[in-house]
């Protein structure tokens, strides 16, 4: 199987679940409390690493017990930490979440202050047996820097890049890449009421990408370089109980698609089935099992 590299975040994930989403001002107990570790990227390469795949990742830890927490969980999940880089002081990140459980809809708020993965740490890691490289879209400044290094010096890694917010200066990433993730959330932010609408957009200036655009329910649009659209139902569970890191888990099986060599329109479905998968369970633990 391929090597991966994963460029982003890791968080710390407080996870309230909730039987209905509380109002404003009210006072409700959960009906279940996990700490676990997050973050896109993160939770990308744990789902890649389940489908058999050497992951690595990098990005920003400081050397708290949080900070510890998160790298061994990323280890036990079987992802290196060594490109990672650890800080003696400072705060880890930390989403406050609540899980309702009556529809599997994800609040999340999140704390972040810590220094973001430079360019410079990005050029120190080899690269050499590297297959594909996965960006977070986030650190616009140096991750057009990483991008252009990782272009110009490996040109044969695929590069794939997520998309899930909006951020000044983000479209300046999207000649650089092979494959694009894009979220509704993004696409609902610029004012596209549909995945199609955003990806053909997309394609007029940036016609080197494979793009993708998640829509929850209604499931997934893949628009490829040559300008052909594919569109996939969503592939609901019985009953979505929890919908945190299922953008996340598209992602993987998107790359993976393409490591697998799987045709377009297999790995659109594939895809939308273990995103679909994803919501129908707790976490991502056991996630990808021998029928998936
Ligand atoms: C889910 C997630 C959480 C994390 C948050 C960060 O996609 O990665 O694990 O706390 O998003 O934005």
């Amino acid at each position: 199987m391929a090597q991966i590299l994963g460029i982003g975040n890791a968080t710390l994930d407080i996870i309230h679940a909730v039987d209905r989403y509380p109002q404003e001002n009210d006072e409700v107990r959960c009906i279940d409390r996990t700490v676990s570790r997050g973050g896109n990227v993160a939770n990308t390469l744990v789902v890649l690493s389940q489908l058999g795949h050497t992951c690595s990742w990098a990005g920003v830890l400081v050397d708290t017990a949080e900070g510890r927490f998160v790298r061994d969980d990323l280890e036990s999940s079987g992802i290196d930490t060594t490109a990672s880089r650890m800080l003696d002081s400072g705060s880890m990140p930390v989403s406050s979440i609540l899980v309702n459980s009556e529809s599997g809809s994800r609040t999340i708020v999140h704390y972040r202050d810590l220094p973001e993965y430079t360019c410079a740490d990005f050029e120190s890691l080899d690269l050499k047996s590297c297959d594909w490289l996965h960006f977070e879209g986030r650190n616009i400044g140096q991750l057009g820097l990483m991008l252009r290094s990782s272009q110009s010096r490996f040109p044969s890694i695929p590069r794939s890049l997520e998309i899930e917010k909006p951020r000044p200066g983000i479209e300046a990433l999207f000649g650089l890449v092979d494959v694009l993730l894009f979220s509704r959330d993004y696409a609902r932010s610029h004012g596209y009421d549909s995945p199609e609408e955003l990806l053909r957009f997309v394609h007029g200036s940036s016609p080197q990408a494979d793009l993708y655009c998640t829509w929850g329910e209604r499931g997934a649009v893949a628009l490829d370089r040559m300008g052909r659209f594919r569109k996939q139902p969503a592939v609901a569970p019985s009953r979505v109980v929890d919908t945190l890191g299922a953008g996340d888990t598209f992602n993987a099986a998107v790359i993976h698609g393409y490591l697998a060599g799987l045709e377009a329109a297999s790995r659109l479905r594939q895809a939308c089935i273990l995103a679909g998968k994803k919501c129908g369970q707790t976490g991502l633990a056991g996630l990808v099992q021998a029928d998936s």
